[in-house]
This record gives structure tokens, sequence and C-alpha cells, in this order.
């Protein structure tokens, strides 16, 4: 099969193209033949070493869609579609970037649709987060605010189509004032042009503060965005598009505000159902929710995709078709 290689850490160009035999498949593992992948942030510090217990040469990709080429259990039918990702996926073992891959059973979620692999393809870990996010970390609810702090990710519009569809006013961020179109035709009801300091501008449109923030940048904001919360309001960091890890100094009774709370989401295939992806990719099949795929590469193309990916320059997921 044809497979993308991280051979060792560094830049995009230690991913190869390479010629690799099709795995075989073990007791309670499936073998899928991959239609299409999303690219995810994580992937680049992964590729860059970054990611600890990942050994090179790796298959890289935390995430696929496809078709049952094999299931030693019997659970799936061969060509029945199927949705995997996380659990060590592109890790520990080879994952997506390749025309075909292994995965354990318990990370793969079969589904029915007619929509294109390339939209299939942007939705399993993106969902995953943003739904994560949204209602198990942050627990939003009908007509509550919620700051989106990096709003241009793939992550954030996403969020903010969840969040519209689930009844809530949503003010989106980003840094860059050309976006700021791209943000409203999103949905989001207002954007804020991020400068490092969003508290004092949200405090003109809300003095009391949101219910919930979605914290995407991470570490650099997040003193910040605790600022915008109302008493009994929720901060969840789902991202560090920031780059930092570590805060430095960090004082909580002070920093967060009295009766304030802040939490993390760190998502993986348990976070997913059969039935929450389903119901989702019905509703994009419908129209009432729009999944933003800002560019399709092939696989040959792997090197170019992560060039792009780290450019910043994305208004959504980045697809690669295999
Ligand atoms: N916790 C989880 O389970 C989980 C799962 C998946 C992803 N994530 C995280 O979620 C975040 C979003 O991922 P994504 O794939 O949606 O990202 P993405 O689409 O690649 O985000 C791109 C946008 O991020 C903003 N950005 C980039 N670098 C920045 C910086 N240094 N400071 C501020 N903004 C910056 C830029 O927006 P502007 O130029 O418009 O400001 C850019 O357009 C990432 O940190 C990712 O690792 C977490």
């Amino acid at each position: 099969m044809k497979a993308a290689v991280t051979t060792t850490a560094g830049k995009p160009e230690v991913i190869q193209v390479q010629e690799r035999p099709t795995p075989t498949v073990k007791d309670a593992w499936i073998l899928i033949k991959i239609k299409a992948f999303g690219l995810n942030r994580s992937e680049i510090f992964t590729r860059q070493g970054d990611s600890p217990n990942v050994k090179f040469p790796r298959i890289q990709g935390i995430e696929c869609v496809g078709e049952i080429e094999e299931d030693p259990s019997g659970t799936f039918k061969k060509g029945q579609k199927v949705a995997a990702l996380m659990g060590g996926m592109g890790r520990d073992f080879d994952g997506g970037y390749a025309e075909y891959a292994t995965v354990p059973l318990a990370i793969a979620f079969p589904f029915e649709s007619n929509l294109p692999w390339t939209t299939l393809g942007a939705i399993p870990e993106m969902f995953q987060t943003v739904s994560g996010s949204l209602t198990q970390a942050l627990d939003v609810q009908k007509a509550e605010t919620l700051l989106i702090r990096g709003g241009t990710s793939s992550i954030g519009m996403l969020a903010c189509q969840l969040a519209k569809h689930y009844g809530l006013t949503v003010i989106s961020t980003t840094r860059n004032n050309d976006k700021e179109k791209h943000l409203k035709d999103n949905g989001a009801d207002y954007v804020l042009i991020d400068d490092g300091d969003i508290s004092s501008k949200l405090k003109q449109l809300f003095p009391d503060g949101v219910d919930k923030v979605l914290e995407l940048i991470g570490i650099s904001t997040l003193k910040d965005s605790l600022k915008c919360i109302k008493p009994k309001g929720i901060v969840c960091m789902t991202g560090i598009l920031g780059g930092e890890w570590t805060m430095k100094e960090f004082t909580p009774m002070g920093d967060i505000p009295s009766l304030g709370r802040l939490t993390v989401y760190m998502g993986d295939a348990v976070n997913l159902s059969k039935t929450l992806l389903q119901d989702f990719i019905d509703a994009v099949a419908d129209g009432s929710i729009n999944v933003t795929v800002d560019k399709v590469f092939k696989l040959d193309d792997i090197v170019a995709a992560h060039t792009y990916m780290e450019s910043n320059q994305a208004k959504g997921k980045i697809v690669v078709e295999v």
C-alpha cells in the first residue's frame, strides 16, 4: 500500500510517501480501507518529535474515514462505512496517513451516509472535540452566552455552529480583521479582535461577563479569558494554538474569579458514540450544520498539506483524500 511515513522528527519534509506492506489484522482489530482523513494540529507536534512515546518511523494520523476491508470478529461487514479516531492511532500504532490502517474495534464508529468522503473526513476528531467541549465540559444550555477564543480555527468554527444550533449567543475572536466577515457568515453574533485583551472589550458588550468560554489559544490568553466569565461561569481550555504548555505564574485566588470554574477537555474515542456521530453526520447532510473544509489535498501532497496547516492560512478543516 501507499503510506505517508514520518521518517524522523522535523519539518514537513520528513514525511515521505512510501510503499509499505498492507497491515495484517489481529484479534479485536479491523482493517480499514481509508478514503479520507482530517489533519490535526497535534500531528504537527508529533511530527516535530514532541509527542511522548512516539517512535519514528511512524505512519501518523489520529483519525480516518473509510470502509471495512476485514473484520475477523464479524462485527462489521466488508464495505461498512466507518470512522476511527484517537486511542493511540498515529502515535502508539500506525494511523490514517495511508491507504489502509488497522485499528482496535473500540475506536471504530460505523455510520451510514452519502456525503462525499472529503466532507466525512473532516468530521470525526473535530466533532468529538467540539461536542465533548461544549456538552460534556462546558455543559452549555440554551440562551447562554459563549465566548470562543480562537474562533477561526476549525474547532472554533464548528463550535460556533453547534452553539448556535443549541440556541446560544456566540462571541468569536480572531487576531485578523480580515476574518471578521468569515466569522459572522459562520453564525457568530459578535466578533472581537484579539490583541491579548478581550475581557475589556467583552465587558462593553456584556458588563456581567459571559456564561461560558471555549479557550482554544491556551496558556497565553487563559488569564484574560477567566476575566470574561460571570460568577459560576466556566472556562474550558481545549486548545493550545498559542503553543505554550505551561504557565509560569498562576495565582488561583486572583486569576480565577470568585465562584468561577476552570476545566480542560482532552477528548478520546470514549467521548464519542455511534449515535452522536450518526446524528451529526445526518445534520450535515440535511444542511442544518455546515462543515467548513478549507482545502483538500492528495496523499502524495502530504508535505504541502502539513506546510499549509503550519502557515495558519486555513479557515476550516484541512482534509486529505486517499
Ligand atoms: N483537547 C482536544 O481534545 C483537542 C482535539 C483537537 C484539537 N485540539 C486543539 O484545538 C485547537 C484548534 O485546532 P484546529 O485544528 O481547529 O486549529 P486550526 O484550524 O489549525 O486553527 C488555525 C487558527 O488558529 C489561530 N492561531 C494560530 N496560531 C495562533 C497563535 N499563536 N495565537 C493565536 N491564534 C493562533 C489562527 O487564527 P487567527 O489568525 O484568525 O487569529 C488560525 O487561523 C488546537 O490547539 C488543537 O491542538 C484539542
